[in-house]
């Protein structure tokens, strides 16, 4: 594989010089682009002497090659380590003012690793936090930056994490977009993961792995957005359901290292890059992609927001007021419950699978929100269920979220709050959690 290693300015770019090892060791191609700032903490010689190839951060070498084109285009990984927090802000504000910044603008949909290193104080400004974000919603993978002493008497989060594990996360985010890209050239069928990607994960100590990408080497299953119900070509029945959250579960299924599947419904934000889509409209056609999917998956989660109805008939041209005819009445039938079902089906065939559900619950006289959560996580018989307290600020279409998630072991309650993707974070976590308890490592 044709790797870009961009070599951000602080003083974790000596770690980096190992990242280049294991990159090189298992075979890829790698060209090291350090930025200015970067040259005065590891020199120009050492990137040459490790990549075996001219090193320059500089637009006018070699020209007659078009670096700056052709870097961008030829990759098909790009790794930045460590991400200052000043490379973070130009390449968030898409500036182009060295090699570098030119080659992620190049790059199209080459996947991008970002690994940041900095200080706690400016991990956590405001602006950088921003800039993380919009890196995010572009498909752009940011790694978390590891806690500990960073370079001064500091420490907290910041660091940058071992190379290893960058190593891991980077093979196993190539894995995964070369698995969407097979996925949509093969109409559906479920790609093998790139050999190559399995052989270098396997290199990699289980410890480092599990740091970054505890879901490495799994499949994970999520639906998103509301169904709709047609009633005639034009009409349907629909909910407000925004899939902003299952698309929050997705990217972070997908950062964990899962290869991740996003069984979308109606949604109004784009799905994140690096996971495979299969769209549906109705609940039964949401029914059988997600008992398709389930087959092969260690997870399934069902953000989904499945309609309970669907309109008897569904009129097969444009339903017209008459005024010789009554006003047309709608009858309505079940749906099937989708999320039972796969927990029906799992225990059936003793699948060791992890099924998450949702809920939006109010209380009211009868009982409280986590009543009748636990009441309905007994109903569904699912292993976790995350919990929606809707309130006066409905969840749907917000960009913040407050959760609890209930377990079917009747363990205490877990409550997570934030933007939709630190939820979505808390939720993996506890799913990443839940199936290390459930496999103990050898
Ligand atoms: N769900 C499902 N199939 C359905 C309805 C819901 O799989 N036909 C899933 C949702 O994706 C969610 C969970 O079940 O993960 C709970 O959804 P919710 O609408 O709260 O549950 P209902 O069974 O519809 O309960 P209620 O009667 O409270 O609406």
């Amino acid at each position: 594989m044709r790797i870009v290693l961009g070599v951000g300015g602080g003083i974790a770019a000596y770690k980096v010089a190992s990242l280049l090892r294991l990159f090189t060791e298992a075979g890829h191609d790698v060209t090291v682009i350090p930025t200015e700032a970067a040259t005065r903490f590891v020199g120009v010689a050492t990137w040459e002497a490790l990549s075996g190839h001219p090193v320059s951060n500089s637009v006018f070498d070699a020209v007659h090659t078009v670096n700056h084109v052709r870097l961008g285009h030829e990759a098909e990984l790009i790794v930045v380590a460590p991400a200052t927090a000043d490379l973070l802000a130009r390449a968030a504000t898409g500036q182009a003012d060295d090699l570098l910044t030119n080659t992620l603008l190049m790059a199209g949909d080459c996947p991008v690793l970002m690994a940041p290193a900095m200080h706690t104080e400016m991990w956590q400004h405001p602006a950088t936090e921003a800039n993380v974000e919009t890196l995010r919603s572009r498909g752009v993978t940011v790694l978390e930056p590891a806690s500990g002493r960073l370079t001064g008497a500091d420490s907290g989060p910041g660091r940058l994490p071992e190379p290893e594990a960058i190593f891991t996360a980077a093979m196993a985010l190539a894995g995964a977009e070369a698995a969407a890209a097979n996925a949509s050239a093969t109409s559906g069928a479920m790609p093998a993961v790139d050999p190559d990607v399995t052989t270098a994960l396997a290199a990699v100590p289980a410890a480092a792995q599990s740091a970054v990408t505890p879901l490495a080497g799994l499949t994970v299953t999520i639906s998103a957005g509301g169904t709709r119900e047609p009633l005639d070509p034009v009409r349907f029945l629909g909910n407000r359901s925004s899939g902003k959250q299952g698309v929050a579960l997705a990217a972070a299924a997908r950062d964990a290292g899962a290869r991740v599947r996003l069984l979308a419904a109606h949604m109004e934000v784009p799905a994140p890059a690096g996971v495979e889509i299969v769209q549906v409209e109705t609940a039964l056609e949401l029914r059988e992609a997600a008992l398709h999917a389930a087959a092969d998956s260690d997870v399934v989660i069902m953000a989904a927001a499945v309609a309970d109805f669907r309109p008897a008939d569904v009129a097969g041209t444009k339903i017209k007021k008459r005024d010789d005819v009554a006003d047309p009445m709608i009858n309505l039938v079940r749906n099937p419950d989708i999320l039972r079902e796969l927990v029906e089906v799992r225990d059936a065939a003793s699948r060791n699978q992890l099924i998450v559900g949702f809920a939006a619950e109010t209380g009211d006289a009868g009982g409280d929100v986590l009543d009748y959560a636990r009441a309905k996580l007994h109903r569904k018989a699912c292993d976790l269920l995350v919990v929606n307290q809707v309130g006066r600020d409905l969840v749907f279409g917000e960009d913040t979220n407050t959760v609890v998630i209930l377990s079917r072991d009747g363990s205490e309650p877990q409550e997570a709050s934030g933007s939709k993707s630190d939820v979505a974070a808390a939720v993996i976590d506890r799913i990443s959690a839940e199936l290390s308890r459930a496999v103990p490592p050898a």
